[in-house]
């Protein structure tokens, strides 16, 4: 018998086809509701490998009901949907999708970060409602982008993309990292310094880095009361680095000028966030990785994953 594969979300035919020689393939149905919990723990029950999103919590509990389960394949670089250490314990591969993402949301990003300081959205919208009735000296003025200070929180993949998109600028770039990245030192003038002087030395301070028991709220209220007043907050990495609580004050008071934020404590937000409503918040879905072209890269991979796992009994990029 062929071993079981769920997919907790509908991923286009021509990605499926290599899996489904070696496996049955089952998937839930619609490509824009999560499956529910209940359905997603009867299918995991009996599946030797799940492809799920960052919608879909992986715990201790669902990790205890899957004897059979041997590989669950994230469709997202982050992975903080699964509780990993647990995983490792009970010797279930994980895997995620690197690399293929990392320029996709690097542009997003930066075009986040263009957007927050030039108010794209807020000038496209003052077309839209027809309030454009002159021309005038500051209407919808923004701040200047090029020569300004970046600063980068996570230097990964993705924080060196955006560093070589800040070149082009002339920015001048600073990062904070676990470790010291001597490539982006070198290849795009990056400097490396403390998360304090990153904090108040940053023009632009981009958050990037993933979520973990170190870095949950990292961005507080003391973070923000050292940041820069004219400071813009871009955040595209998980809406949880930050808290928000604080965030909205300090966008209130004028403690920094503006955010871009890509990613929330909760997710989707349907009308109670305070912060998407701030008009100098430029507020997106969660859409960092979202081109066609990459997410069709992602499930791709996520596929390969578990072919391979099931094939060779390796994954191609377990976490
Ligand atoms: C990721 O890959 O972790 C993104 O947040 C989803 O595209």
């Amino acid at each position: 018998m062929k071993p079981l594969v769920y997919i907790t979300r509908k991923l286009p035919d021509e990605v499926l086809q290599p899996l489904q020689e070696v496996a049955t393939v089952n998937m839930w149905d619609k490509d824009d509701v999560p499956v529910p919990r209940d359905i997603l723990f009867e299918k995991a029950k009996h599946a030797t490998a799940l492809l799920t999103m960052l919608t879909e919590q992986i715990d201790k509990q669902l990790i205890d009901q899957c004897e059979q389960l041997k590989v669950v394949a994230n469709m997202a670089v982050g992975y903080d949907n699964i509780d990993v250490a647990y995983a490792k314990e009970k010797r279930l591969i994980i895997t995620n999708t690197p690399d293929v993402l990392t320029d996709t949301t690097a542009d997003l990003t930066f075009a986040l970060l263009m957007a927050t300081a030039r108010r794209l959205i807020e000038a496209s919208s003052y077309i839209k409602s027809d309030q454009w009735t002159t021309w005038s000296p500051f209407q919808l003025a923004g701040t200047d982008i090029h020569k300004k200070t970046l600063g980068i929180f996570g230097m990964g993949r993705i924080g060196e993309a955006v560093a070589k998109r800040a070149t082009g600028f002339d920015m001048d770039i600073y990062y904070h990292n676990r470790s010291r990245k001597e490539a982006a030192e070198r290849d795009y003038g990056a400097q490396y310094c403390t998360f304090d002087e990153l904090v108040e030395k940053s023009d632009f301070l981009v958050c990037l880095a993933p979520l973990t028991e170190e870095t949950k709220e990292i961005f507080n209220e003391d973070v923000f009361k050292k940041m820069k007043k004219q400071a813009i907050f871009i955040n595209a990495s998980r809406g949880d680095l930050v808290n928000e609580d604080a965030l909205y004050h300090a966008l209130t008071t004028g403690e920094i000028a503006c955010a871009g934020l890509d990613v929330f404590q909760e997710e989707p937000i349907r009308g109670t966030n305070p912060l998407a409503n701030l008009k100098n918040v430029v507020a997106l879905p969660h859409i960092g990785s979202a081109s066609y072209e990459t997410r069709m890269k992602m499930a791709t991979l996520a596929i390969e994953n578990i072919h391979s796992y099931l094939e060779k009994g390796e994954a191609v990029t377990q976490v």
